[in-house]
């Protein structure tokens, strides 16, 4: 007898996406499977953050389905859900005034009832979570005084101390500069090798994208273009599909991953 196991993951079937009258994505089937790290890559508008936010159950499909290790996603619990899956919008917007240390304790509310005093656990994820992106020396300032990159930190920082074993990030990397990206990047791998973390992302930096990630999909003005390992999907003719861009593609000299060079 075979045993029918759901796929463990998230996975999209037949997922058609849009706002009103507007389709964005229509038809997609992925499967992302857990234990490991994806990019969603594409030009502006493609979508990217539609999709995101539709498998983080914060947009309804117009056809399809969301699935969470084989469950539709919408059949989960909130609370439920905000345990298994933390996301990080692309423009998240904080509350006026709030302080770093403030907004990363936000991302202990799924393990909390409204009369659970606060515990060593909870300071101990938030502690971690700071120290991680390197912004435990900002925990009282506010947010608002932040600089850009100090304050994509902390908002990733809320999503860290979420504790939550699947993350989706929209553009976790914007607003840092490369070696703060790097960190950012090399802190989700790390993650993923020690505790087995699953994590979408959506990026712009292809070369990033292929160093950092297991898979990629690649969505284009009409949908999605290629889904893979690095070198499957960065050819020139999928660049060429998904951006109009003309590139070459060499293995980067350092990792021997697909590195893109435009023409
Ligand atoms: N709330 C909304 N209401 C109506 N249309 C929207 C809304 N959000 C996005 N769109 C439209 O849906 C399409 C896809 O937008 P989305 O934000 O998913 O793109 P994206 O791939 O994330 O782009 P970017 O790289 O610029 O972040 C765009 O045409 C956009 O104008
Ligand atoms: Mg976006």
């Amino acid at each position: 007898m075979t045993l029918d196991l759901p796929p463990a993951g998230l996975a999209a079937e037949r997922l058609s996406l849009g706002y009103a009258e507007r389709p964005v994505i229509a038809e997609l089937s992925l499967a992302l499977p857990r234990g490991e790290l994806t990019a969603i890559l594409g030009p502006n508008g493609c979508g990217k953050s539609t999709l995101l936010r539709a498998m983080a159950r914060l947009l309804a499909p117009s056809a399809g389905r969301v699935l969470l290790d084989g469950e539709d996603i919408h059949r989960r619990d909130t609370r439920a859900l905000a345990r298994e899956l933390a996301i990080l919008p692309q423009s998240p917007i904080a509350p006026e005034g709030i302080t770093v240390a403030d907004l990363v304790k936000r991302g202990r509310t799924p393990w909390r009832g409204p009369f659970t005093p606060w515990r060593d656990e909870d300071a101990s994820a938030c502690a971690d979570a700071l120290a991680a992106v390197q912004m435990s020396a900002f925990a009282d300032r506010p947010i608002g005084e932040l600089s850009g990159g100090q304050r994509q930190r902390a908002w990733i920082a809320l999503v860290l101390a979420q504790s939550a074993p699947l993350l989706l990030l929209d553009e976790p990397t914007t607003y840092l500069d490369l070696v703060h990206q790097i960190e950012v990047l090399a802190l989700l791998r790390r993650r993923n090798r020690e505790a087995g973390l699953t994590v979408v992302s959506v990026l712009h930096d292809l070369n990033l994208a292929a160093r950092f990630s297991d898979r990629l999909v690649l969505l284009g003005r009409d949908g999605l273009v290629a889904t893979g390992s690095p070198w499957e999907v960065l050819t020139p003719a999928h660049l060429q599909t998904a951006f109009g861009l003309a590139a070459r593609v060499d293995p980067d000299p350092v990792t021997g991953t697909p590195m893109v060079i435009p023409l």
